[in-house]
């Protein structure tokens, strides 16, 4: 008996618990009032067990519309634009609560948020700037590491330039919205979306997340350091590292740009698209290394193209120079090295690993010439046996030539002798 009236409170208590009157009206409701429903599905908040009433308040237990989102049971309503970072913060500034579902999981969105431009313009009350929604959608809140996560690496460059890229939106910012177009023709675009490169920057990388600068820097000028580790190094101990602090202006960003990072090559250092002579004339000293730097890694690219062209066509030809090309990988290298020494804006940085590369490229012509020569070695060789093959066969030829000529008889007539 007390069995049965044990399972019966808990039925009770379970059916109770499951019950979620907001899912089941508003399922019920279709159009608009029932999207959030459908939406959230596929929501983390669902997952960990949370529904409407945990963000919206109101009593999730009663049937009747009235009391369900009544104040008296702490009913909020829509959540206002300014209320949202406010609303999401009450669990995820919370470190017990947050650490009980994901122990590593960082506390500080709300306190970043802050400190930055939107979170300055939105306690300011301005609306039009993101809040926590604006990014990660509102009942449809994923795992930042859900490839559906419009904060997913290729895909917050949509999230951030609706707005960005939306002249009329930004209109009273005076901001460029020219940061998609130009970010999407970059170096880093393509090595994230073409090569699924997930370690190249995406909005966010260089902006960060919640902040007004990336975590790891003071600004986001910076950022590029962070990655570029051997540039930044070179540059921090260049000639340009003191000049360009005292102008106030971003090194990295002042020759390659923010947004619209192209892939460099020497063309850069001289030439009509040369960034060098822009701030030094040919004849000062910074003029003169750009146009040694030039001339050295002109000659280095050319000499290994010249030394890979013909080991190439050893290769085609049939002979062994798998050692030439592995040598040619070393040469390559060097001329990468060589690229990034630019850098330390001295001509001495550049001209070691070119001197050793050029070393290699001659070395590795010399054995595509060799290699071809002893294919020619080998066909005039092969032109002599056939040769000597071709006489013999004629030699035969014309003997048994010969032979056959000879009148039947007086062979018949030798035979028959005794
Ligand atoms: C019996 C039906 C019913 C129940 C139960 C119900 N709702 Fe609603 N809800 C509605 C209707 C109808 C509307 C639209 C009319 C209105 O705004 O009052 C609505 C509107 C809303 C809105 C939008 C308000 C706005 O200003 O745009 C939210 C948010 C909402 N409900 C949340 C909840 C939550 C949370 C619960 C559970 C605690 C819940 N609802 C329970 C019927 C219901
Ligand atoms: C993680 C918190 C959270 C949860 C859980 C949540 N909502 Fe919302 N909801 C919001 C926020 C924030 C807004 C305001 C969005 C905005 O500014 O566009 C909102 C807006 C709404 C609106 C108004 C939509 C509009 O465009 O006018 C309705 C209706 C609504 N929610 C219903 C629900 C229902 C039903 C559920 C349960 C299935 C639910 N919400 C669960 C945070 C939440
Ligand atoms: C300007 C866009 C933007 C805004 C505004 C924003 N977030 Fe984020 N959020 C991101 C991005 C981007 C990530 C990181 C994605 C990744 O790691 O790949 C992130 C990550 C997170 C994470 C995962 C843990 C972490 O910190 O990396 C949580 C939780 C989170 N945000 C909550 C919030 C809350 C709460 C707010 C409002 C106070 C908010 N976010 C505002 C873009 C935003
Ligand atoms: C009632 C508490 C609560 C509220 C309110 C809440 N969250 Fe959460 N949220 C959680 C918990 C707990 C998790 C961890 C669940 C998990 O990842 O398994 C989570 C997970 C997340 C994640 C995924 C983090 C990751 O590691 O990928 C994001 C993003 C997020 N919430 C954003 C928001 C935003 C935006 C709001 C406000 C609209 C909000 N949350 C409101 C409790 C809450
Ligand atoms: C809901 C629209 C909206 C979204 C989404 C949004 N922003 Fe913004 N953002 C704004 C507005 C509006 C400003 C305010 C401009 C101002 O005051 O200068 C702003 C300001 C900024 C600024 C400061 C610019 C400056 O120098 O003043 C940066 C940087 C920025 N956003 C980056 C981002 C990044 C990165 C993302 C995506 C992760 C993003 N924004 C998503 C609307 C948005
Ligand atoms: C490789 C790093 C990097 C990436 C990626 C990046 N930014 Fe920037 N962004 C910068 C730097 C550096 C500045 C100049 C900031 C400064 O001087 O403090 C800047 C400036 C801005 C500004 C201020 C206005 C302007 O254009 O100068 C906005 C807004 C902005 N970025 C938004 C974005 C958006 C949106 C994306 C994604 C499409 C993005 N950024 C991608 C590094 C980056
Ligand atoms: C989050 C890491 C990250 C940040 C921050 C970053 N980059 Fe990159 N960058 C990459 C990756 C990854 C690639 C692609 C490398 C490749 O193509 O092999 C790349 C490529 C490049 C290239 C082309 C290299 C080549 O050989 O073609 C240049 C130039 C460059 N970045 C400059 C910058 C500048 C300037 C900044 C700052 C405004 C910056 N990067 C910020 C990761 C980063
Ligand atoms: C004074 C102009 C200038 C500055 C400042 C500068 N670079 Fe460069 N960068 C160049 C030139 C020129 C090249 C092309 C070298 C080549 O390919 O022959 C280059 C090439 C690169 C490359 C591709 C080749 C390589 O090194 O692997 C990357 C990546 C790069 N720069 C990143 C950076 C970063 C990060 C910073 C800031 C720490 C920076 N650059 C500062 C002029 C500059
Ligand atoms: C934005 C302007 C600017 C650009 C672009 C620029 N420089 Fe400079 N550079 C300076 C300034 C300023 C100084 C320090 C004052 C001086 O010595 O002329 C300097 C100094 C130098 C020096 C040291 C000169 C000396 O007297 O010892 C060298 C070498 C140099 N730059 C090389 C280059 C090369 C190579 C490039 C192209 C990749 C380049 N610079 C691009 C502004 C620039």
């Amino acid at each position: 008996m007390t069995l049965r009236l044990l399972l019966t409170m808990a039925f009770a208590m379970a059916a109770m618990a499951a019950k979620d009157t907001c899912v089941e009206c508003h399922t019920a409701l279709g159009g608009e009032l029932q999207a959030p429903v459908t939406a959230f599905a596929g929501d983390v908040h669902k997952r960990a067990g949370f529904s409407c009433a945990d963000c919206h308040g109101g009593d999730r237990n009663s049937d009747d519309y009235e009391v369900s989102m009544s104040k008296g049971r702490g009913y909020l309503g829509k959540i206002s634009r300014t209320d949202v970072p406010k609303l999401c913060a009450r669990c995820h500034s919370d470190a017990a609560l947050i650490h009980k579902f994901k122990p590593q999981q960082r506390v500080d969105q709300l306190a970043q948020y802050v400190t930055s431009v939107h979170g300055k313009r939105l306690a300011a009350g301005d609306t039009a700037v993101a809040n926590c929604v604006d990014c990660h959608s509102v009942h449809d809140i994923r795992d930042v590491k859900d490839p559906l996560a419009p904060v997913y690496p290729t895909r917050v460059v949509e999230t951030c330039t609706r707005c960005h890229a939306d002249a009329a939106h930004m209109a009273k910012y005076k901001l460029p919205t020219n940061q998609r177009d130009e970010y999407r023709a970059s170096v880093h675009w393509e090595a994230l979306s073409k090569r699924k490169d997930l370690s190249a920057p995406t909005c966010a990388s260089c902006h960060g997340n919640h902040g007004a600068a990336p975590p790891q820097v003071a600004s986001v000028a910076a950022v590029c350091g962070t990655c570029h580790a051997l540039q930044q190094d070179l540059y921090n101990n260049s000639p340009h590292k003191p000049a360009f602090d005292a102008m106030g202006v971003a090194g990295c960003v002042a020759c390659h740009s923010n947004h619209a990072v192209h892939a460099p090559s020497e063309a850069l250092l001289a030439g009509d698209k040369a960034l060098c002579s822009q701030c030094h004339d040919a004849d000062s000293a910074g003029g003169k290394t750009a146009a040694e730097m030039h001339t050295q890694l002109q000659s280095l690219a050319d000499s290994l193209t010249r030394s890979n062209d013909i080991v190439a066509r050893a290769r085609r030809a049939g002979m062994e120079v798998s050692e030439a090309a592995m040598r040619l990988a070393d040469g390559q290298e060097r001329l990468v090295k060589a690229r990034v020494a630019v850098h330390n804006f001295r001509t001495a940085a550049v001209a070691a690993p070119v001197k050793e590369g050029l070393a290699i490229a001659a070395e590795t012509h010399r054995a595509g010439q060799d290699a071809l020569a002893e294919r020619d070695f080998r066909r005039v060789g092969l032109g002599v046996s056939l040769a000597a093959i071709f006489l013999t066969m004629a030699g035969l030829w014309l003997a048994i030539r010969s032979v056959e000529a000879k009148p039947p008889g007086s062979q018949t007539a030798g035979s028959d002798q005794p």
